[in-house]
């Protein structure tokens, strides 16, 4: 296969010999080319350090990479994650009609449908207050406990639709095993009128597991009865005979599925905490706005395919202009939870050492993803974006337009958000310094370089739909450069060890001893703690 190098080197060393506004000046087509619109969104890409022919270049290892068809397995339910033997589904999730999405020869798409219908009656049954804890009292807030995908997802949303909550419930949010998170939440609920989502696709994980032992404690507490765990807890699992086991009954546990990857989750009953918030409607509004970028993504050419082209345009920034880091600057506070939700689904889908061959990764796979919401991080790292030695390109998300927000806020707003991607790519040269200011030694220390490249995606407004779809881009963008770095983006084996050394670790706390077993660091570490503790 070759390499992307070879491919690819040429290509940068001409553009990074270029200014990228003479890019512009080159090609009175450029913005018209290197723009298009899918499933309600804008992406511009003009201001990367790109031409036609690095395009041209990368859109050839995509196709040398089969992507086409291997685009076509995702959806098919082919074994895309051959270390856990499973398919990776989510798009059915959003499209139960889908005949096409199998396993193992079964059409998934009722068992989906099932779902959504449960879903429906629980968010009808505790809007109108028909759903009642043990003392009789209507169900006024609800708890998510759930870590990763059963936590990041659902939060994002349910926070990027506030403008859409209902009167009823209410939605929490515990993730961190920190007893502090749960604490805080609880202090503020009543324990007759909340009931408790345990979410937990392998119902294995210790930090749901043990913030779910302390909600329980919490209710038992306050209503003795034989049926407030019933009335106060349900679960979402893929291994509901653990739910059941840890006392949640049968009936109260909606299905997950191992052909649905945890990261890529909330588009199923792992999502009830969003329907429950912004109700049933709007939670299909938001599948709606996934599936049009499905369809895109699966029907479209490569050349003109949103999820295709920006994973292209990350794999060119990493692998041929070698940023190490990927930011992500939404100007939104309603998707400030945006970077950590692509955190998890970009580093632990992709952030992977060996190949679908079995064989180490020849470069880099998976950039550092980060970033932080405008204008305020303008006033934290943009310095380093703008003067700083390292390369980082980023992506900027815009909506048009606030619902909540006056036009003066949002004029500033926007004005800050174009303002910064301008800059970033034109720079200050040093005679435009001394133009302003003929000091010389300021003027070095004014200099920006400029041909930071970035890409910004723009929405009309921040909906349901746009928002299914843009959470939908970066997923099959993920996947994508899965398959051009020729890795399996669907599990995550690199979090195991650190789970079993935690396991290990509260055994000896337990026993209040360290183990000689440990090198002399964590075994003085270990050691200090139960000093500290006092056992
Ligand atoms: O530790 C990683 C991980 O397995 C993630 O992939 C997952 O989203 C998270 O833990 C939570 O897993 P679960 O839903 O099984 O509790």
């Amino acid at each position: 296969m070759t390499t992307l190098t070879s491919l690819l080197v040429p290509h940068a060393e001409r553009l990074l010999a270029t200014p990228t506004l003479r890019l512009f000046t080159d090609d009175p087509a450029r913005l018209p080319d290197f723009s298009l619109d899918a499933a309600g969104l804008h992406l511009d890409y003009a201001k990367q350090r790109l031409d036609r022919p690095a395009r041209a270049a990368l859109l050839a290892l995509a196709e040398a990479r089969q992507l086409r068809s291997r685009i076509e397995d995702l959806f098919r339910g082919a074994l895309v994650n051959p270390t856990e033997h499973r398919p990776a589904l989510h798009t059915a999730l959003r499209n139960p009609d889908d005949p096409s999405a199998c396993v193992d020869g079964q059409a998934v798409g009722p068992l989906v449908a099932a779902t959504l219908q449960r879903m429906d009656q629980l968010v009808d049954a505790i809007a109108n207050g028909q759903s009642r804890g043990a003392s009789g009292e209507a169900i006024t807030d609800v708890v998510n406990l759930g870590i990763g995908g059963s936590h990041l997802g659902p939060q994002l949303v349910c926070d990027a639709l506030r403008d859409l909550h209902t009167r009823r419930p209410r939605v929490h949010f515990v993730s961190n095993v920190d007893g502090g998170d749960i604490d805080r939440c609880l202090s503020t609920l009543v324990p007759a009128r909340t009931l408790f989502i345990v979410a937990s696709k392998s119902f294995t994980t210790p930090e749901t597991a043990l913030n779910a032992r302390t909600a329980e404690a919490w209710i038992r507490q306050a209503l003795p009865g034989p049926d407030a765990i019933a009335r106060h807890f349900l679960a979402i699992s893929a291994n509901p005979a653990r739910a059941v086991a840890f006392g949640i009954a049968a009936d109260n546990v909606l299905p997950m599925w191992d052909w649905v990857g945890g990261r890529y989750s909330l588009w199923s009953a792992i999502g009830l905490p969003i329907a429950l918030a912004v109700g049933s409607a709007a939670f299909r509004d938001l599948l709606a706005g996934a599936r049009a970028m499905d369809q895109h993504f699966r029907d479209s050419p490569l050349a003109a395919n949103m999820p295709v082209l920006l994973a292209l345009i990350g794999l060119w920034n990493s692998d041929a202009l070698g940023a190490e880091t990927q930011a992500l600057v939404p100007y939104d506070e309603r998707l400030t939870l945006f970077p950590p939700w692509l955190q998890q689904l970009e580093m632990e889908s992709n952030g992977k050492r060996i190949t679908l061959d079995n064989q180490p990764v020849s470069g880099h796979t998976a950039p550092v993803v980060w970033g932080g919401v405008g204008t305020n991080v303008q006033h934290a790292f943009f310095q380093l974006l703008h003067q700083g030695t390292r390369r980082i390109p980023v992506d900027f998300i815009l909506p048009l337009s606030h619902p909540r927000s006056p036009p003066a806020h949002h004029d500033m707003l926007v004005a800050n958000c174009l303002a910064q991607a301008e800059a970033l790519m034109v720079g200050r040269s040093r005679a435009a310094s001394l133009a302003d200011n003929p000091d010389p030694t300021l003027a070095l220390h004014r200099e920006q370089p400029g041909n930071q490249p970035s890409s910004l995606l723009s929405m009309t407004a921040l909906t349901p739909q746009t928002l299914g779809a843009l959470l939908a881009l970066y997923e099959h963008k993920t996947f994508v450069q899965g398959v051009l770095w020729n890795i399996n983006s669907f599990d995550q084996w690199g979090v195991e060890l650190g789970k079993q050394l935690a396991a290990t670790l509260l055994a000896e706390m337990a026993a209040g001893a360290a183990s000689r077993a440990h090198d002399a660091s964590t075994r003085d570490l270990l050691q200090r703690y139960l000093a500290a503790r006092g056992g």
